[in-house]
């Protein structure tokens, strides 16, 4: 047979798909080095210096060959001053600059990265060991339309955000997984917002970054706008710490997040976070097998794993768990490890040998604990960082692989049989970062969709990014969203936020009695509220209140740990309020208002007598009051989402979800108006709360019990607890089940929460001694508030075949 022999020639190749290798050319990105002798000073003020420090200097290495690529400077602590100062002189200018002036540098830079898109995706796969084909076709893509979108937010930011301006110095450390694209995350909106920026990359993966400086140049990005200065975890602490940094954005480890949140407490920085993952990848036995495994590997062989949002722990429907592993350990047999600017390879270089060895450490672990290791058969470059495509079954909840993030090639496997399972096991974690639903029921996929705790989920997709789709976690996931115009508010404040010192009366301070005084009142003694009962404190503690020119004017209960802790359960027992239609809430709100209104004299003689202010004041007060529940009423059902259009084919849709429960210690001055300013956006939004009202005036909190009882509020979805406000907002801090922590008081108890909330990385927002003006609805009351109560989640839904 003359033409058998090339039929089968064909067949075998169909059959091995082997193809030969098609490396990238890397002339041009290791011309750019040479230009620079290999050897990079830091980038401050436009242009480039040697470290003030002296000759220190660090290797970075191509993963993929061990290959020396350059030398590095480290910023000491005189350089990250030099970087801050040349960032804080041109923070001025370049916030005042129009919106329009703005939008057209980051168009230019968007326009740069595009031409010079072949270079930097070389240089970054030989940086960081990725697969060519992923910087070219996704990192590079994304960073340009990063830059592109953000120029349009600085064209609209003047009529998109009025009254809001920029904070001034950013400080922005970024991770080794997607080094060029956290850059665009982090930079292109605080450019867009007017504000400067001093970028630390990482220490394994700083090429893209100072091949980006050049670009600002070329771009006409003014001398300090944007600083980038290299260096290890020293100079990004050094950088955390410095006074004249008004922002911290950060992305990497939690571990690093966490002492980054311990560090700036009290300090008035403002902080996002964007950390860790163990995201679950569920695949219902209605889906699409074949679909789930190529979803798969781009969940967790994507970038060798080194990724935030990986589908690390595959939950697969008992009933095709057997048919989808041998379809996934099928494709991984075919897998190629190789060279990263190799275009035919699938995996390419882990970012570092320590990296690797801690890959490596961790997947022992889970075998001794029990778990069942199999790594794909497939050949592994003999030099070079390479690690080969794992999965471990056989694995209990309490496993290495199911809880921990390995930030690797390694898939944690474990089954269920019924959604509601599906739902325990995938929120069973710390972490909230994203989750992926493979189902062809829309409705499934849907009710899983909306009950995971996490801050991204895709549908029948996965590892989907754009500029226009918030992006960013739950939980110890970490806070903030970046991307879309909900990101800007990162990178914005209000202009007129607090009031001057001393602006606010404060009513002359009540004399609290010794409880030997004034046993007569002792049958008038408020008590905590609790599950929607008054119940006695827990150590049987009261103190007397005074009225504010000395009289007995009742006794409340001093609440203690214990109190606080049955609240949090009573919170935790009413998750179904999280439920509630919007408009049942708001329905609610409108009935406390009503009832309130309906004891308005009995409210506005309380106030007189507590605080000392005139009847008129007081009437101006508990009006305020009931127009503030009005209003949250009118918010419940309309802070709602966003549905984004991002260049693919697929829906996005961002909605706001409840925190949990959330902690509210409120202020003294304005004692109710300051508490329903605070509680009332808290439950508007769905979450419940445990409320620790103004610790001198508390009886305007405790006089509310009854018109709580009569407004068919459920149990348990306002809990309050009087007494020692220091005492019980370290409490709050310190518990694990409370999910976001407001406080209003001094600037000394504002760093306690702050410092104090690193257990669960809960969501603060301190006042750090500031008064602010409740009487406004600018400043009181509105958007502000709601985003501080919930939490965004984009839904991504993909259509057509
Ligand atoms: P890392 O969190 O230590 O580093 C991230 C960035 O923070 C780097 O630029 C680093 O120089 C800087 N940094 C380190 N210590 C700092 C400090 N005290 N103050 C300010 N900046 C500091 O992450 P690392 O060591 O590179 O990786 C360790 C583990 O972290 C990985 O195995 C992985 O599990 C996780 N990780 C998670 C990332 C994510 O995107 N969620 C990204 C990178 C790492």
């Amino acid at each position: 047979m003359q033409w058998g022999r090339p039929m089968s020639k064909v067949a075998a190749i169909f059959d091995s798909m082997s193809y030969g290798p098609a490396p990238e050319a890397d002339g041009a990105a290791r011309a750019w080095l040479a230009a620079h002798g290999s050897r990079f000073g830091l980038y401050i003020n436009g242009s480039w210096a040697a470290p003030l420090g002296g000759d220190v200097h660090f290797d970075c290495r191509n993963p993929a060959s061990g290959e020396k690529l350059a030398t590095l400077a480290v910023a000491g602590p005189d350089d990250v001053d030099a970087a801050v100062a040349a960032a804080a002189a041109a923070a001025a200018g370049w916030g005042k600059r129009r919106g329009h002036e703005r939008a057209r540098v980051l168009y230019a830079l968007a326009r740069l990265v595009q031409k010079s898109s072949r270079v930097l995706a070389v240089l970054e796969s030989l940086d960081n060991g990725k697969p060519i084909r992923e910087t070219r076709d996704i990192d590079i893509p994304l960073v340009a339309r990063h830059f592109y979108y953000h120029a349009g937010c600085a064209q609209l930011l003047p009529q998109e955000a009025p009254g809001m301006v920029p904070l001034g110095v950013v400080a922005q450390v970024i991770p080794w997984n997607f080094p060029l694209l956290m850059l665009a995350w982090k930079i292109a909106p605080a450019l867009a917002c007017g504000n400067t920026v001093i970028l630390k990359p990482a220490e394994f993966t700083s090429l893209t970054a100072l091949y980006f400086a050049e670009l600002c140049q070329e771009a006409g990005v003014p001398p300090g706008v944007v600083n980038i200065i290299t260096g290890p975890g020293e100079t990004g602490q050094a950088l955390v710490d410095h006074p004249g940094v008004a922002k911290i954005a950060f992305t990497g480890s939690t571990e690093v997040g966490r002492i980054i949140r311990a560090r700036t407490a009290g300090t008035g920085k403002k902080l996002s976070l964007e950390l860790g993952g163990k995201s679950p990848f569920i695949v219902m036995e209605d889906a699409d097998l074949d679909g789930a495994v190529e979803g798969l590997v781009d969940a967790i062989w994507f970038n060798q794993g080194q990724v935030c949002c990986a589908g690390s722990r595959l939950l697969v429907e008992e009933s095709v768990a057997q048919r989808l592993l041998a379809k996934i350990k099928a494709r991984l047999e075919k897998f190629r490890l190789g060279d990263p600017l190799d275009k035919c390879i699938d995996m390419g270089a882990i970012v570092d040998p320590i990296q690797r060895s801690r890959i490596d450490q961790l997947v022992c672990q889970a075998e001794a604990e029990g778990g069942q290791v199999w790594r794909a058969p497939v050949a592994r470059p003999e030099t070079g960082c390479y690690y080969l495509p794992t999965l471990i079954t056989h694995l209990g909840t309490a496993n290495t692989a199911w809880r921990e993030e390995i930030f690797g090639p390694v898939l944690a496997v474990m089954t269920f049989r019924s959604v509601t399972e599906a739902m325990q096991l995938a929120n069973n974690t710390r972490f909230g970062l994203s989750a992926t639903i493979w189902s062809e029921n829309i409705n499934r996929a849907l009710e899983l969709a909306n009950a995971v705790k996490a801050g991204v989920v895709w549908v029948n997709c996965t590892n989907q990014f754009d500029a226009s789709c918030p992006f960013g976690g739950y939980k110890e996931s970490g806070f903030g969203r970046e991307g879309g115009l909900l990101g800007l508010d990162e990178y914005l404040k209000p202009k007129r936020e607090w009031l001057n010192e001393g602006a606010v009366r404060l009513s002359a301070p009540s004399r609290v009695a010794d409880a030997s005084h004034g046993d007569d009142l002792i049958d008038r003694t408020a008590k905590n509220y609790i599950g929607g009962k008054q119940t006695r404190p827990d150590g049987g503690d009261t103190r007397l209140v005074t009225t504010h020119d000395g009289r007995p004017a009742g006794r409340v209960s001093l609440g203690s740990r214990k109190d606080i802790r049955d609240a949090v359960e009573a919170a935790f027992n009413a998750e179904s309020w999280a439920k509630a239609s919007a408009h049942l809430r708001a329905q609610i709100l409108f009935y406390v208002a009503e009832n309130l209104s309906i004891r308005a004299q009995e409210f506005k003689h309380r106030l007189v007598d507590l605080t000392g202010v005139s009847a008129a004041a007081a009437g101006r007060e508990v009006a305020a009051s009931i127009e503030r529940l009005f209003g949250y009423a009118a918010w419940a059902d309309k802070f709602e989402g966003v549905v984004h259009r991002p260049p693919a084919r697929a829906l996005a849709l961002s909605v706001h979800e409840p925190l949990g429960i959330v902690g509210v210690v409120c202020p003294d001055p304005l004692p109710l108006l300051g508490f329903i300013s605070l509680v009332a956006p808290v439950i508007a939004v769905g979450n419940r709360c445990v409320a620790v009202p103004s610790e001198r005036y508390p009886l305007l909190a405790t006089d509310l019990y009854q018109v709580l009882d009569t407004s068919d509020l459920p149990a348990g979805v306002v809990n309050i607890v009087t007494g020692a406000s220091e005492l019980l907002t370290k409490t709050l801090a310190e518990h694990d089940q409370i999910d976001g922590l407001w406080y209003h008081g001094s600037a000394q108890g504002s760093r306690q929460v702050e410092a104090a909330s690193i257990g669960n990385l809960k969501r603060t927002w301190v006042n750090d001694g500031r008064a602010r003006d409740w009487w406004s609805s600018v400043t009181g009351e509105g958007r502000a508030f709601l985003s501080a109560a919930s939490q965004v989640k984009t839904i991504w839904l993909p259509y057509g075949d």
